[in-house]
């Protein structure tokens, strides 16, 4: 054990001289809120606007970003681990800037993998990590305790929430689990399905005032995106809404979300020192 955390350490080390991926999370407290919808078509224009991007899909069983972009592979991250196939392999190209790893069935999930198992894919992950400025992680939603664990190491937290109370309510718990996980986790958050003007900006409103007067922490609106016919279209026609009609409300409201993304000062380049994502998450697999 002590022999594989050094070699381990080695090689976060190595790969932290260089300058690696900003690593984001898109979570929500409620399911079917959009995050799946919301992460494909973010990476999409994220890339569009020239990043390298590579979207994670860690909703192992239940993971549909392959089914969103019209079942483009066979490959999935229950190969990496049953197959033993090299991170590589795992990976399917979408367009120039823009790779995916699927979630494919047969884990139930990722975050209860063996010592072994969890070596390989830090060691395979940091072969990869500085191909990409951005490694965008779709989650299920809720959290779990292992979930929780890697949670803790990425970049980024996307929160996305709709305007239902119920949605808001439940994002609001899962920010503050977060919160008590890493005082220090920049939250953004997404209002999705808005069916009238100012929806979007009083709920983040509501959710930023309330996590501000009871959590003393500040999370950081990224906008919202509207309820639209688009949504249904695109997921029938398991094309992304922002290639299927890129002129649609909705892809034009994403395009301006994600410029301003781009342009908030929580995502300047993120310095060399800066502790990586594998930094983190081996701590974590030394500590367990
Ligand atoms: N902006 C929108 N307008 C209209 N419908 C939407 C919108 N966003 C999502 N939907 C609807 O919600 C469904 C679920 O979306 P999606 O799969 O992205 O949610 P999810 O949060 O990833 O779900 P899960 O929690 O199951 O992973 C979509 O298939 C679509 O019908
Ligand atoms: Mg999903």
């Amino acid at each position: 054990m002590k022999d594989q955390a050094e070699n381990l350490r080695i090689r976060v080390l190595q790969s932290s001289a260089q300058k690696h991926a900003k690593t984001l999370a898109v979570v929500s407290g409620k399911g079917g809120v959009g995050k799946s919808n919301f992460s494909l078509n973010f990476s999409i224009l994220l890339s569009k606007k020239g990043k390298r991007v590579l979207l994670f899909d860690m909703d192992i069983g239940m993971g549909n970003i392959n089914i969103l972009l019209g079942n483009i592979t066979q490959r999935t991250i229950v190969d990496f681990f049953q197959k033993e196939v090299s991170i590589q392999e795992v990976i399917t190209k979408v367009s120039d800037n823009m790779s995916i790893i699927c979630g494919g069935t047969g884990l139930s999930t990722f975050f209860t993998m063996s010592e072994t198992d969890f070596e390989r894919f830090v060691n395979e992950f940091s072969k990869i990590q500085n191909e990409y400025d951005y490694i965008i992680f779709d989650l299920g939603a809720g959290i779990s305790k292992e979930s929780s664990d890697f949670l803790k190491c990425v970049d980024e937290i996307v929160t996305i929430t709709t305007p239902e109370p119920t949605s808001i309510m439940d994002a609001y718990s899962m920010i503050k689990y977060l919160h008590f996980l890493n005082e220090q986790l920049p939250v953004y958050i997404v209002c999705n399905r808005v069916q009238r003007n100012n929806q979007g900006r009083d709920t983040i409103i509501r959710l930023q005032n309330t996590v501000n007067r009871f959590l003393e922490k500040e999370i950081i609106s990224l906008g919202s995106l509207p309820d639209s016919r688009v949504v249904l279209k695109a997921v029938t026609a398991q094309t992304p809404f922002t290639i299927l009609n890129p002129k649609a409300d909705i892809s034009a409201a994403l395009d301006q979300l994600t410029t301003s993304y781009l342009s908030n000062s929580f995502n300047e380049e993120k310095p060399v020192t800066k502790k990586s994502f594998l930094d983190k998450l081996q701590n974590f697999f030394i500590g367990r």
